[in-house]
């Protein structure tokens, strides 16, 4: 251990994107010495790429709005089967989060006069996403990053987290390296909170950026913490199809809540054919009544378009599989449509939708002013994650807490757009809190040296075994994602799940013999290989928990089971690494919901 530079913090934040940012200001604020560590550039974090806007239900667009509403849409997005308590922390104090927000300087989009401007989003009943156009998220970093440096964080940049360390069950520290020169790091802290996104890269199709692999899932497991309703992965419905090369690019739901169409290749509003039954009296009869509900008119109700995400998706794979999709395989989104509606259309869509433009400009050369995207659904977000205590987030682990994406409960088997944002700002400020507060009643813990040379001789051996290029990480990588696409996907089956879990057997034998060429530094073969264990761990927590729930809810869609089932309805699958290492899966009941939450729910039916 002595060979190794080592770092001490009282609470170490695994991850910068904005739930990582709140829970480092959050326990720095309550007087912990905070450490926070980032696999790239501080600033750089895939938060950036969240576009529509924070869910909040600040009522500044609908003074219907309330936190019942937001509550109540959040439990009926996610099928009931959500930790109650965590979606009601969520609505109750994602508003004031929003405020504090601003009151760090975040520039959002304003209503005539001049509150926070609200955007409507599928499945929020009213107009509730607090927005800077559509580069929500980068305002976000850019304001939490602006107000964490001042707090005396310390940043390690481009560090990769490879295990925490334990002594007498509880966390005492992380071993890592960084990125650049492939140096091995010790950092020693009484408390940690995981806070690295999510998992999309197990899956080919996807807006996730490169660094979600699944770490945070996967070294909360190792070190003995439980994951809960793996099996629920969002595809968003609109990702870029084509060029190839920015496949699966997000294509911001706010371009629908601005009122734009999905059309097939006929030229035919499909989503109109198929409205769920409990959504029916929320959603338009008409194309003249969505529009002016996107227009702001209070009597109006949502286009169909705006229906749940897992919904919209299946709708867009029930279209291209008929096929009635577009030229590479997609669906059109219309937003150049509302010129027809609006005399300053163009300028409209260039001042909501300014990134929309840009990219569909410079990547794909079309003008989304003048005519129609090519869309189709993307690995975008795993509902799924460490099971954490609801008002602490800590884990089972002592010491060890999760908030964001890595962590689960809020979204249940689907999550509502813009939920995530305020996710990352309430329960960061949460789990930061309670890391501090952890901290301060405990002393350091010893790291034992063992441990760390495990986990380095673990990380050199590629460097030990011959390199094979045409079997190499990014080969066993690519087969992953692509098994993952097929069999794990929208559509599931028990066969296709099966042959799914031999192939992630198979491909852990691989992954195993993976040798890298060249040295430590800057050596990206080497960081790949190292990503396989959590991207595999990942994957097969999902396709586990897939199979176990045999029914269709949510996110998750059984061929076999087409419908939805009481059998699962009030249940979590849970998945946790026993004694010999072996993944392992239940169904756990989950706790009746308090009298008061069940008549906001009854009410707003
Ligand atoms: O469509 C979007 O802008 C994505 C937002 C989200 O996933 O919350």
């Amino acid at each position: 251990m002595n060979n190794y530079e080592t770092f001490t913090h009282d609470v170490l934040v695994i991850g910068a994107g904005g739930a990582g940012l709140r829970a480092a200001i959050e326990a720095s604020a309550g007087g912990a010495k905070v450490g926070m560590v980032c696999k790239s550039l501080l600033g750089k974090a895939h938060t950036v790429m969240a576009e529509g806007g924070i869910a909040a239900a600040l009522a500044n667009v609908d003074d219907r709005d309330n936190w019942q509403v937001h509550f109540s849409d959040t439990m009926r997005g996610g099928q009931y089967v959500n930790n109650w308590r965590m979606a009601e922390l969520h609505a109750r104090e994602a508003p004031a989060r929003v405020r504090e927000l601003e009151a760090w300087g975040a520039v959002f989009d304003r209503t005539k006069d001049g509150r926070i401007l609200q955007r409507n989003f599928g499945g929020h009943k009213y107009p509730r996403l607090a927005h800077v156009g559509d580069r929500t998220g980068l305002e976000m970093i850019r304001t939490l990053q602006d107000h964490g440096i001042h707090q005396g964080i310390d940043v390690h940049m481009e560090h990769t987290v490879l295990a925490l360390l334990k002594q007498d069950g509880r966390v005492v520290g992380a071993f890592g390296y960084d990125r650049e020169r492939g140096r091995f790091k010790v950092f020693r802290a009484k408390a940690i909170v995981l806070a690295t996104g999510g998992i999309g890269r197990a899956f080919k199709i996807t807006s996730n950026s490169w660094e979600y692999t699944g770490d945070g899932h996967s070294l909360g497991y190792n070190a003995g913490a439980e994951l809960v309703d793996m099996e629920f992965i969002q595809f968003h419905p609109t990702g870029m199809v084509w060029p190839p090369s920015v496949r699966g690019i997000l294509v911001t739901e706010g371009v629908r809540g601005e009122g734009g169409i999905l059309t097939n290749k006929e030229g035919h509003r499909f989503m109109f054919d198929d409205i769920p039954e409990n959504y029916k009296t929320q959603t338009a009869e008409s194309e003249e009544e969505g529009w002016r509900y996107c227009q702001g008119d209070k009597n109006a109700r949502r286009p169909p378009e705006l229906l749940t995400r897992d919904h919209v998706a299946r709708c867009i794979v029930r279209e291209i599989k008929a096929g009635r999709g577009s030229p590479h395989g997609g669906v059109f989104l219309d937003i150049a449509w509302i010129k027809s509606k609006l005399s300053n259309g163009e300028e409209y869509i260039k001042k909501k939708l300014p990134s929309m433009y840009h990219q569909f400009k410079q990547l794909a050369d079309i003008d989304i002013t003048k005519e129609p995207m090519e869309v189709g659904p993307t690995t975008h977000y795993v509902m799924g994650g460490i099971r954490v205590d609801s008002d602490t987030q800590m884990s089972r682990v002592p010491g060890l807490f999760a908030a964001g994406e890595c962590a689960a409960g809020i979204n249940g088997a689907n999550r509502l757009g813009g939920n995530s944002l305020s996710d990352l700002l309430v329960f960061g400020k949460r789990a930061g809190e309670f890391a501090a507060q952890f901290a301060q009643e405990t002393s350091l813990g010893e790291i034992d040296p063992g441990a760390i040379e495990v986990s380095a001789r673990a990380a050199l051996a590629p460097f030990e075994r011959e390199f094979n290029q045409a079997d190499g990480a990014y080969q066993v990588q690519k087969d992953l994602q692509e098994m993952m696409q097929d069999k794990v996907g929208i559509v599931r089956r028990e066969d296709e799940m099966q042959a799914a879990l031999e192939g992630i057997g198979a491909l852990w034998e691989r992954a195993a013999r993976v040798g890298v060429d060249g040295n430590r530094e800057f050596n990206p073969g080497w960081h790949t290989a190292l990503d396989l264990a959590n991207l595999l761990t990942v994957s097969e927590a999902v396709t586990r928990a897939a199979l176990e729930r045999k029914e269709s809810r949510g996110a998750q869609f059984r061929e076999d089971y087409p419908e939805k089932s009481a059998e699962f309805a009030k249940v979590n699958t849970i998945v946790w690494k026993d004694e010999e290492g072996r993944m392992q899966i239940r169904r756990e009941g989950i706790p009746a919901l308090r009298e008061d939450l069940q008549k906001v729910i009854e009410e707003m039916k």
